[in-house]
């Protein structure tokens, strides 16, 4: 028996006890034993749930617990509870995307003095597989650029606007079916992508870039006539998170998106990254941006890979990084051209 906790029982936690227990089976096959959800950590009650706890030490203190998700979000207390698990050799699968981005680079070399890991695959892209991927298939490639629709709430936001959905009734929608985040200023104004491009753009480049650098405008200005305007130039609205190696540039801002583009096309919770490798080309990945499972496969993934290798360090790409120097973007446009 494989042990695991998972820390916050929100949308992905809970999503990561039901792929768990749905995939049990081709789990096991994978490992060789049966991975158990042992405690569940929430300050809230939650009637009916026989292993949720209040307290990490009760975790990290059992040498039985292998691995910890960690879907609580924010800073507080999860880097707490991350670095505590980490010291105790316990390895950490996040979906933290604001943790990654803020403190990723001293938790990964946490774990790996304590040989365990600190994955986080859910954090970009929810359910597509594009950081291992871009570690592992892409590791010998020089990404000269990344060009990605990275928020599901946005996207979503947008495409419902485009059939004439108003912009809070699309939010709203958005929270009802746990895309959005706690806040969701974070979404809309464009901070969520910030983080995520950022965390993309230090993997590629082998340099840290952080969410501060990125030059960063949301879609809360975007109307309803500004969509309507660039169907009628054969083109649509997107938010993108932008990454340009060569001048060492980085932003989210709205876009334009013509109707033979690769990302015209992502709709919906969908998100699309583009990404260019100077031998391999254009490569799209697309998928769930967000949402429970989709989610909460990518942190199971990791989970997997973390007890697959219990015991030793997976590197991450967050090890021994110098900080990014950024061009700045001088021109402010309320939304750009591709
Ligand atoms: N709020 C985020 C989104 C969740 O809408 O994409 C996934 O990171």
């Amino acid at each position: 028996m494989l042990n695991i906790a998972i820390l916050g029982l929100g949308t992905v936690g809970g999503g990561v006890a039901e792929v768990v227990e749905k995939n049990q089976a081709k789990i096991q096959k994978i490992l060789g034993q049966e991975v158990r959800v042992k405690y569940i950590l929430d300050i809230r009650e939650f009637p009916g749930v026989k292993n949720l706890v209040n307290d990490i030490n009760v975790i990290v203190n059992d040498p039985e617990v292998k691995v910890v998700c960690e879907t609580m979000g924010g800073k507080k207390p999860a880097y707490e509870y991350s670095r505590l698990a980490l010291e105790h050799g316990i390895s950490v699968c996040t979906s933290n995307k604001e943790l990654v981005d803020a403190c990723g680079c001293e938790l990964s070399e946490i774990a790996a003095r304590n040989n365990c890991s600190y994955l986080f695959e859910a954090s970009v892209g929810g359910g597509i597989p594009i950081l291992r991927t871009l570690r592992e298939a892409c590791a010998h490639e020089k990404i000269s650029r990344i060009t990605g629709i990275l928020n599901g709430t946005c996207n979503y936001i947008l495409t419902k606007m485009r059939s004439g959905s108003d912009f809070q009734a699309a939010l709203r929608e958005a929270q009802d079916n746990g895309f959005a985040e706690r806040n969701p200023a974070a979404d809309v104004e464009g901070h969520d992508t910030a983080r995520k491009i950022a965390i993309l753009a230090t993997l590629v480049s082998g340099k840290k870039f952080s969410y501060e650098q990125v030059h960063c405008n949301g879609i809360t200005q975007i109307t309803q006539q500004d969509i309507l305007d660039a169907e009628k130039n054969h083109a649509t609205i997107k938010l993108l998170g932008m990454f340009d190696a060569e001048k060492s540039q980085i932003l989210v801002s709205p876009f334009f998106v013509k109707s033979d583009h690769a990302l015209y096309n992502v709709n919906d919770v969908f998100n699309g990254i583009l990404i260019h490798g100077n031998m391999l080309g254009d490569v799209m990945f697309y998928g769930k941006g967000a949402g429970k499972l989709p989610t909460a496969s990518a942190v199971v993934s990791d989970v997997i890979e973390c007890l697959k290798n219990f015991g030793k360090n997976i590197p991450n790409g967050l090890e021994n990084l110098q900080p990014a120097e950024v061009s700045p973007i001088t021109t402010d446009e309320k939304i750009r051209s591709l």
